[in-house]
């Protein structure tokens, strides 16, 4: 049932804050301000490193994660999209633990992958949101996302609660090795309990001004997406949301990459996205939206509220969401790039849901 929505991804994005405030409960003890003992089944104290693989969005979410186990927990991640991690020899030690993140719990290559850590002797985790899974049944430590049913094929809610499951074990994982004290995890999971209410507050501002942008892009044949730190898997994940269910080409990249090839794309036909919050890596990414600028390229400003004012540069539209901390910067930016491809979506009346060619769950390889 849509309720009041046009379309499941439209219904979806809006569920995002209570679906999370769910998740969260699960892993976090919001009294005490505590990430709640992860499963027994995989130590992250002893672990030397850990495995990510997944699928699509999927992936990206394990891309964002593989930022926190290391920046957090100061632990070594190996990731690979799952089609080629598993094919790829990698040597791994059986000490570790390897984590596979699939929304249905179904996707081939994820599963393939799985198989493989096991026969090395790894502790396997599933990010799951279909509990009852092969992905979920094969593991030793179930994640669950708590999602609900996610309808549209294209991911959204299970996106930001895999990212919010994936914050809350980097963090428990951090005090686990001693690399995140008592008082940091306090203050981490005083960010995270926030997060719900923020998404809700921006849900319901952003809505005209990415409907007005939105009817720009569906006049476009590219859009570039950049990002840097969290916000690079960000930019890819904005990327195969637009071309996913738009049909419009888009490519994400890391905005330190923007001059080893794609600024030779940049004229005033292609808008270039660039997602930046006022985080550590503001001032490098804002040199990158200059070259640009410099050579006439039409930029979409996505950023917060310290961002809009420290930065000078004219943009074609600047998206405006408030200052928050970096651990839940990427699912309150998750928001905007997931309206930005359904509106665009919507103009171009494509069949939202059901995008051509695609499958919600991918069961060959
Ligand atoms: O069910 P899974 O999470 O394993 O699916 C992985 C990908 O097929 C999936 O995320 C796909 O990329 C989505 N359609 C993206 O919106």
């Amino acid at each position: 049932d849509k309720g009041n929505h046009r379309h499941f991804m439209e219904k979806e994005i809006y569920e995002q804050p209570e679906v999370i405030s769910h998740a969260l409960a699960h892993y976090v003890d919001f009294i005490e301000n505590r990430v709640n003992p992860i499963a027994a089944a995989i130590d992250f104290a002893k672990v030397p490193s850990l495995a990510i693989s997944a699928c699509g969005t999927a992936y990206l979410a394990g891309l964002v994660g593989k930022y926190w186990f290391e920046r957090y927990a100061r632990l070594p991640v190996e990731i690979d999209v799952a089609s080629e991690f598993r094919y790829r020899d990698i040597p791994l030690s059986p000490q570790s633990a390897a984590l596979f993140i699939s929304q249905s719990g179904e996707t081939a290559d994820t599963l393939a992958s799985l198989r493989y850590c096991k026969e090395n002797g790894l502790k396997i985790g599933a990010v799951v949101n279909v509990k009852e899974s092969t992905i979920a049944r094969e593991s030793d430590a179930i994640f669950p996302i708590l999602a609900g049913p996610e309808i549209g094929v294209a991911s959204t809610k299970a996106f930001t609660c895999q990212l919010s499951v994936l914050a809350a074990l980097a963090i428990g994982a951090g005090r686990a090795r001693g690399t995140v004290s008592e008082a940091e995890e306090k203050q981490l999971v005083r960010h995270l309990a926030e997060m719900p209410r923020i998404m809700g507050k921006v849900l319901n501002s952003i809505q005209p001004a990415i409907e007005n942008l939105s009817r720009e892009l569906s006049k476009c044949k590219d859009v570039l997406y950049l990002g840097r730190g969290t916000s690079y898997p960000l930019a890819m994940e904005g990327a195969l949301k637009l071309k996913e269910i738009s049909y419009i080409h888009a490519e994400g990249y890391a905005a330190g990459e923007l001059k080893h090839g794609p600024i030779a794309l940049i004229d005033e036909n292609m808008p270039v996205i660039v997602i930046a919050p006022h985080d550590r890596f503001f001032e490098k990414t804002v040199s990158n939206m200059q070259e640009v600028a410099a050579r006439g390229g039409r930029i979409i400003f996505i950023t917060d509220e310290k961002g809009a004012a420290a930065s000078k540069l004219e943009t074609m539209s600047t998206i405006i969401l408030p200052n928050v901390d970096e651990i839940i910067a990427p699912m309150i930016f998750s928001l905007p790039i997931q309206l930005l491809a359904y509106h665009t979506a919507v103009f171009m009346g494509t069949d939202v849901d059901q995008p051509r060619n695609l499958a919600k769950s991918v069961t060959v390889e």
